[in-house]
C-alpha cells in the first residue's frame, strides 16, 4: 500500500485530512495511511501552526427523538465512568483514548463525552446502561474508555457513539470506526475520517482519536466564568448557553448546573446528571 503523507497543495492550501482520507479511499486503499503505518491523528498536525478540520458529524438516527426503528438508540442520563466492562461482560478488551483540541490545535478540558455501542452480540442494552457512560477530558484535553470490541449487527460495520461537548459549545454526536472491517466499504454511514488508529495489545485492542471540535479554546458564552444566575434562575429552555452554578427549574423541580453546556431537547434536566443536579 502506498503510504499517504500528511501534505500541502502546491499552491499552498493545506489539504484537510477529511479530504485525503476520502481521496486515499477513493483510490482504493483499504486504509488510509500516513508513512508511519498509521491513521493520522489530530496530534500530527498539532503544533504546526495549522488549523486543525473539525471531526465531522456522524449521526444514524440514535438520538432521543428518533423512534421510528427498532435497534440502538442514545440514552440519556448515562453513568459517570470511565470503564464500561462490568465483571463478566463477554468480549474483546478494547480501549479508546486520546485527545480533544480546538481547531487551532489547544486542548480542551472539561469535555464531556458520552459513549455507548452494541455489546459483543451486536445488542444495546435499552433496559439498563451496559457499555454506555460518560466522562469529561482532563487538563490537557486527555480521554480515555477502557470497554469492549462492539459486535456487529445488521446494516452497519463495526462502530463506537459517542456525544462531544466542550463546555458551552453544540453537541457533535458521531461515531468511531475500526480499520479493516470488511463493512467499511459498504457502510453508507461509514466516513475515514472517523477511523481510529487501532493495534493489538494482549488479547485485546487498543485504539486511539483525537477529536477536533469547532472550539478555539477561548472561553465561550456559556463557560464557567460567566457570572452564574443565581437567582433568578426561570424555567429550563432548550438552545440557550448555561453556566456552571446557574439554577432553572423544570417540571416542577429545582436543579444546578454543574457543567457549562448549551441546552438541547432529550437533555432535560433529569435526564442529565452530568449537567444538572437536583437542590
Ligand atoms: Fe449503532
Amino acid at each position: 500500500m502506498t503510504p499517504l503523507p500528511h501534505r500541502d497543495t502546491g499552491a499552498g492550501r493545506p489539504i484537510s485530512r477529511k479530504s485525503l482520507l476520502k481521496a486515499a479511499v477513493a483510490a482504493g486503499a483499504a486504509v488510509p495511511l500516513l508513512s508511519s503505518g498509521t491513521v493520522a491523528l489530530a496530534r500530527d498536525a498539532a503544533g504546526r501552526g495549522r488549523t486543525l478540520s473539525a471531526t465531522p458529524a456522524c449521526d444514524d438516527g440514535d438520538g432521543p427523538t428518533h423512534d421510528q426503528i427498532e435497534g440502538p438508540y442514545f440514552k440519556p442520563a448515562s453513568p459517570l465512568r470511565t470503564n464500561l466492562v462490568d465483571p463478566g461482560t463477554p468480549g474483546t478488551p478494547l480501549t479508546v483514548s486520546g485527545y480533544v483540541f480546538g481547531r487551532r490545535c489547544a486542548p480542551l478540558s472539561g469535555v464531556l463525552l458520552d459513549f455507548w455501542q452494541a455489546d459483543d452480540a451486536g445488542d444495546y442494552d435499552m433496559a439498563g446502561y451496559t457499555l454506555r457512560g460518560h466522562q469529561f477530558t482532563a487538563a490537557g484535553g486527555a480521554f480515555s474508555l477502557t470497554t469492549i470490541v462492539p459486535g456487529l449487527y445488521p446494516g452497519r460495520t463495526r462502530h463506537l457513539h459517542v456525544k462531544v461537548q466542550a463546555p458551552g459549545r453544540p453537541v457533535l454526536t458521531t461515531q468511531l470506526y475500526f480499520p479493516g472491517e470488511p463493512r467499511n466499504t459498504t457502510d453508507a454511514l461509514f466516513d475515514a475520517a472517523l477511523l481510529m488508529n487501532v493495534r493489538g495489545a494482549g488479547g485485546g485492542r487498543e485504539g486511539t482519536f483525537d477529536f477536533v471540535l469547532d472550539a478555539d479554546g477561548t472561553p465561550g458564552p456559556g463557560d464557567p466564568t460567566d457570572p452564574p444566575t443565581d437567582p433568578p434562575g426561570g424555567a429550563w429552555t432548550p438552545g440557550r448557553p448555561y453556566a456552571a452554578g446557574d439554577r432553572v427549574t423544570y417540571q416542577g423541580g429545582a436543579y444546578r448546573c454543574v457543567q457549562a453546556h448549551i441546552s438541547m431537547a432529550g437533555w432535560e434536566p433529569p435526564r442529565v446528571p452530568a449537567l444538572w443536579r437536583r437542590e
